[in-house]
């Protein structure tokens, strides 16, 4: 996927390092990253400082154990650091100097709108989350992705109300620093370098989206200005923000992009997830994971071995559903709803692919859990690069809001 400037695309996005990540990590998150890491310009994060807007008073919490236990899942899931920048926030400071720029321009109900906001301090009852941090949580977010100039942001659907309002602060910051003094002069000197008809093309789809609302027209101009080898990076930018009606494009609109939700049950049966204590971990114990999934809840109404069931009705279905192939389902669904298998017949298959995943994973974490200072390098070196764009970005940035000064 390419982008303005010939780019590949940037894709950018973070996880707070709460704990050991489970199959359902796995299912929803970290395969789509895998995939996303062929095709685009990767930037995975730990997300530190957001872990601190909620635990804060955990004095106990070992940051440290969980930082360097969740970026070995993440390898182990198969992100390569060969592909991707990985990084942790906090090491990269500019995203606090960005988070209070930009939090100088959020209205307050920009924030007290968010429904994160409200709904978390419901959730977390025994916590106080009524904090300056906890508040401006989505501005230290939006600060994460504007910084990258990321136009995709996978994330859950919980997340899209983030992602939201760091379009809107990015609308408002190039409204409020995007217009350089002469900005419309600039613009119509960018247009003339478009040549006769590119410039008349770019009049006429400016005009219709402007006094429209032609989406159309505008996606079709943007693609035209992007393609256009002969003008500057400045000159794009100009007439990219021109288009709109605003200024430059100095910080870019991210897109969300949905993760796939996992609906994998966990060995209860219920949604799998750590506050119900029902997890298989990415890299769990082969014996504990046998062991749970054959006590793991079926079909009620199969009390005993020759009493028929109904795959709908059974959690491990559902992750047949994940594990298996169309013979194995093919096999369960007759023995299922016949009697002629058992449950533990039935899981066989199930325990088998668990496990053999499980193996890829365990082997690819190896090396690291062997050799900490493998991980801390890969880091190192993520934080490096991290560390370019977000000065880069931050150069413009205090340079627009009048800090660039001698
Ligand atoms: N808020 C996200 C979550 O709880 C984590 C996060 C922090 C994030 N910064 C981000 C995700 C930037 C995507 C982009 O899952
Ligand atoms: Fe569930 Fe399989 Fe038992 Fe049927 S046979 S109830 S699908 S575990």
């Amino acid at each position: 996927m390419i982008s303005r400037a010939g780019q590949p695309e940037r894709v950018l996005s973070g996880m707070r390092p709460t704990g050991r990540l489970h199959l359902g990590h796995y299912h929803g998150v970290l395969k789509n990253w895998v995939e996303l890491q062929h095709e685009y310009d990767c930037y995975f994060f730990v997300a530190d400082w957001h872990a601190l807007t909620t635990h804060y008073e955990d004095v106990n919490l070992n940051m440290g154990e969980h930082v360097w236990e969740m970026v070995i899942d993440w390898l182990a899931a198969g992100v390569d650091p060969a592909q991707t920048t990985l990084f942790i926030q906090s090491r990269i400071p500019e995203h606090a100097e960005l988070n209070l720029v930009l939090s100088m321009i959020t209205p307050l109900g920009w924030l007290e709108r968010v429904p994160s906001f409200k709904d978390q301090q419901e959730k977390l009852k025994e916590k106080d989350l009524a904090t300056h941090g906890f508040l401006g949580y989505p501005v230290l977010q939006s600060a994460d992705i504007l910084m990258y100039r990321a136009s995709r942001v996978p994330v859950g659907e919980d997340q899209v109300p983030h992602i939201e309002l760091t379009r809107e602060i990015a609308r408002r910051f190039n409204f409020l620093f995007g217009r350089d003094p002469g900005f419309e002069q600039k613009a119509e000197n960018a247009i003339a370098k478009l040549g006769k008809n590119g410039a008349k093309m770019y009049r006429k789809l400016r005009v219709a989206y402007v006094e429209r609302g032609d989406e159309e027209a505008l996606e079709k101009a943007r693609g035209f200005v992007e393609e256009n080898q002969n003008i500057s990076l400045g000159d794009k930018e100009r007439l990219l923000g021109y288009l709109e009606g605003g200024g430059r494009m100095i910080l870019v609109e991210p897109e969300a992009a949905l993760t796939p939700a996992s609906k994998l049950p966990g060995l209860d049966g219920e949604k799998m997830s750590k506050s119900y204590n029902n997890i298989i971990a990415l890299r769990d114990d082969p014996d504990r994971v046998e062991r749970g999934l054959k006590s793991m809840p079926t079909d009620p109404a199969r009390k005993r071995r020759h009493d028929p069931g109904d795959p709908d009705k059974c959690p491990v279905w559902e992750l047949h559903q994940v594990y298996t192939g169309d013979d194995v389902h093919a096999w369960v669904n007759e023995g299922c709803r016949s009697a002629k298998i058992g449950c533990l017949d039935c899981k066989q298959p199930l325990i088998d692919a668990i496990l053999a995943e499980q193996r890829l994973m365990h082997e690819r974490a190896r090396q690291y859990s062997d050799d900490p200072t493998l991980v801390r390098s890969i880091i190192a070196e993520g934080c490096e690069r991290a560390k370019d764009v977000a000065e880069e970005t931050m150069e413009e940035v205090r340079n627009c809001v009048g800090l660039a000064y001698y």
